[in-house]
C-alpha cells in the first residue's frame, strides 16, 4: 500500500499517517520530520533548511527528492508507504512519479484532507510534542490526561515547533495554496484523488481514510 496524504498545514496529515502506520504496518515517511532532523543534527542540509522552514517557504524540490529517493529504498518501506508532507510542489510530484516508475512501484491513493484555513492557525498554535518519545499532543483538541505528564513516556518534556507562531503559519498556508494546491488536479487527471473531511473529530477522519483504503465509500 502506497499512498499520499495532502493537505495544507495542520490538516491533520502526521496525526492520521501515525495512525495508518500502526493500523497496516506501513512506514510513514514524514519529510517535514525528516528535514526537523536534519536541522538538529547540524548537517549540511539541515543548515540550508533551517532558515526556510523557519521562513515558512518551501525547501528547494532538489534536495527533498533527493532525500526522498533514499529514504523509499530502506527497508522499513518494502511492504509500503505512507507520504506526508510531500510531494508538495508539481516538479517533485514529476519526480516522484519517476522514481516509482524506476523502482517498479505503484501509488494507491492521494487522499486530501479538506479543511478550513481559519480553522488550522489554531489547530498549529495549541500543538506539542513530547520531547522525548515525540508522542503529539494538543492544548484543545488533545491534551495530556494528567498534566504535563506525557500518557506514552511519562516524561515531563514538551517542544513546540518553530515554525508553529502565527506569523509564520500564514506564509506556510500561502505556500500551499500557492505550491502544493496545484497537486490536487494533477492527481484528479491520474483518477488517484480522493477527499475527506479533514474538519471531523480526529477518529472520524480516521474511519473515512481507512474507508478509502479499503475500497469503500468514504
Ligand atoms: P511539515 O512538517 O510537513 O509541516 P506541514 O505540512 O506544515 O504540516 P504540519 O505538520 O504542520 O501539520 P499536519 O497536517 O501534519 O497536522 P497535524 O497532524 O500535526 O513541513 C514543515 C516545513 O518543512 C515546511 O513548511 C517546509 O519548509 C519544509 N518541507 C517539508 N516537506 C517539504 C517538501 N516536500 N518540499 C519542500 N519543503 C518541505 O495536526 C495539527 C494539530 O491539529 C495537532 O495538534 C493535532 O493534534 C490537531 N488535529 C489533527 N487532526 C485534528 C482533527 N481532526 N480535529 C482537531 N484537531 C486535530
Amino acid at each position: 500500500m502506497r499512498l499520499i496524504l495532502l493537505g495544507p498545514p495542520g490538516a491533520g496529515k502526521g496525526t492520521q499517517a501515525k495512525r495508518l502506520e500502526e493500523r497496516f504496518g506501513i512506514a510513514q515517511i514524514s519529510t517535514g520530520d525528516m528535514l526537523r532532523a536534519e536541522v538538529k543534527s547540524g548537517s549540511e542540509i539541515g543548515r540550508e533548511a533551517k532558515a526556510i522552514m523557519e521562513s515558512g517557504a518551501l525547501v528547494p524540490d532538489a534536495i527533498i527528492t533527493a532525500m526522498l529517493a533514499k529514504r523509499v529504498q530502506q527497508a522499513d518501506c518494502a511492504r509500503g508507504f505512507i507520504l506526508d508532507g510531500f510531494p508538495r510542489t508539481v516538479p517533485q510530484a514529476e519526480a516522484l512519479d519517476v522514481m516509482l516508475r524506476e523502482n517498479g512501484m505503484a501509488l494507491g491513493h492521494v487522499i486530501e484532507l479538506a479543511v478550513d484555513d481559519a480553522a488550522l492557525v489554531d489547530r498549529i498554535a495549541g500543538r506539542f510534542t513530547c520531547g522525548k518519545c515525540g508522542a503529539g499532543y494538543h492544548d484543545s483538541f488533545k491534551p495530556t490526561a494528567k498534566p504535563g505528564i506525557c500518557d506514552a513516556c511519562g516524561s515531563t518534556e514538551f517542544v513546540r515547533r518553530a515554525d508553529d507562531k502565527a506569523e509564520t503559519v500564514g506564509a506556510r498556508l500561502d505556500a500551499y495554496h500557492r505550491q502544493t494546491a496545484p497537486l490536487l488536479p494533477y492527481y484528479a487527471a491520474q483518477g488517484k484523488l480522493k477527499q475527506v473531511d479533514g474538519m471531523a473529530e480526529m477518529d472520524e477522519v480516521t474511519r473515512q481514510v481507512v474507508a478509502v483504503l479499503e475500497g469503500a465509500s468514504p
